[in-house]
């Protein structure tokens, strides 16, 4: 015969089963009906119940038992979706409408004004309008990309954007483009370089060359691994060091900004993504263990870790798998993804003198993600 406590578990998750909506105290409940009125009898089962309870919650039960077990806190391993080639990268637009002289009052430590900004990864999606906010700030901004016809076509919008929203201005921002493929060291030193020379200086740095891709950790093909540790870890490494180096040279102060992402610090799901969380893991402890080692020099290190954003690559992905845009943002606070912009205040803020005193931090622009 069935023993009642193995018995009241089968009632109860029969009862889940049927009625997976229902909330937990009613799923509980059905277990009740089981007693025979008694007293003292319906007491002993109740505590009995209770303990099932425990071990209901506590257990994985035969698969299929809970609709809901782990159903929002899995990978799906049957989810791939690879970084394009560089033909197929769909391109960005500065943001409109909102770079023009305002007269609203703000602080004036927020300005950028006279600072020169390198921006990596800048010709597109969050680096571009990255690169806008350090403009419409008041910087002079050089522009680094795997993509340089990308970047200086994006330059020249970029300058043509600022004369339009701010017509008879005497002041137009310099805006160039260059080559690097930040994963390589001579790549890097000779942008810099390049740089230096077309601006006579750079002041901040914001680290945005980097991708992701999704798969299955077991099948993910190690070249592709490596690569994506290269731009993302190996990329921000070489471009910070760069930058410092010359900072440190002119004896002057600067400050540094790593784009991780939320992904150093959660686990995404549904899509399989482990060496990208990794690498921006990475990124994130880099920023802070800079912001250690060059504090001395008066250089701060900074970290932004964007939740999901939606550029054009994003879009495109979103565009191929309309399922994994409602996961997402169900498990958003806010409810939606963020807009490149959202970045631009943080990435301001960072590189100005207005965060003086913040270093080693990372920002969190996510929408609420990462504290649910
Ligand atoms: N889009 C998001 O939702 C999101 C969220 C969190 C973090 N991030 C991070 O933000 C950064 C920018 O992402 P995005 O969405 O704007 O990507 P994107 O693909 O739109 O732009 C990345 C740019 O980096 C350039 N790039 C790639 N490899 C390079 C290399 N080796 N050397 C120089 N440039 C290179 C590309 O040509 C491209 O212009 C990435 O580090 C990404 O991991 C993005």
């Amino acid at each position: 015969m069935m023993k009642s406590s193995t018995l009241l578990r089968h009632v109860a998750r029969s009862a889940a089963t049927r009625t997976p909506t229902v909330s937990v105290a009613s799923r509980i409940l059905p277990a009740r009906n089981f007693t025979n009125g008694a007293i003292l009898k319906d007491k002993a089962l109740s505590d009995e119940a209770e303990d099932n309870k425990h071990d209901e919650y506590s257990t994985s039960g035969k698969p299929g038992a809970f609709e809901h077990e782990g159903q929002f806190s899995r990978t799906d391993n049957r989810i791939k979706v690879e970084y394009p080639e560089e033909d197929n990268l769909p391109s960005s637009k500065p943001v409109q409408g909102r770079g023009g002289f305002h007269f609203k009052r703000t602080l004036a430590s927020f300005s950028l004004e006279g600072r020169v900004g390198v921006v990596t990864g800048g010709a597109r999606g969050l680096g571009l309008v990255m690169s806008q906010a350090l403009i419409l700030s008041g910087a002079d901004v050089a522009i680094v990309d795997l993509n340089k016809d990308e970047a200086a076509r994006q330059a020249e919008e970029l300058m043509n954007h600022f004369r339009e929203e701010n017509p008879g201005a005497t002041n137009v921002p310099k805006v160039t483009a260059h080559y690097a493929d930040v994963a390589s060291p001579e790549s890097v030193n000779a942008a810099i370089e390049e740089i230096i020379a077309d601006h006579g200086k750079i002041d901040n740095l914001v680290t945005s060359a980097g991708f992701t891709e999704n798969y299955d950790a077991i099948q993910y093909p190690f070249d592709r691994m490596q690569k994506l540790w290269g731009v993302n870890v190996n990329g921000t490494y070489l471009f910070a060091i760069g930058v410092a180096k010359h900072l440190m040279e002119r004896k002057a102060p600067g400050s540094v900004v790593f784009i991780g992402s939320m992904s150093g610090a959660i686990v995404n799901v549904p899509q399989p993504q482990a060496p990208y969380n990794a690498a921006k893991a990475a990124v994130r402890h880099l920023a802070s263990s800079l912001a250690v080692e060059w504090a001395h020099a008066g250089i701060r290190v900074n970290c932004i870790s964007p939740g999901y954003m939606l550029t054009g690559l994003t879009k495109k992905i979103l565009d191929d798998n309309p399922e994994l845009a409602n996961k997402w943002t169900s498990l958003i606070p806010q409810g939606k993804m963020g807009r490149p912009e959202d970045l631009m205040g943080a990435v301001t803020f960072l590189c100005s003198d207005a965060s003086g005193y913040v270093t080693g931090a990372d920002l969190r622009v996510d929408g609420g993600y990462t504290v649910t």
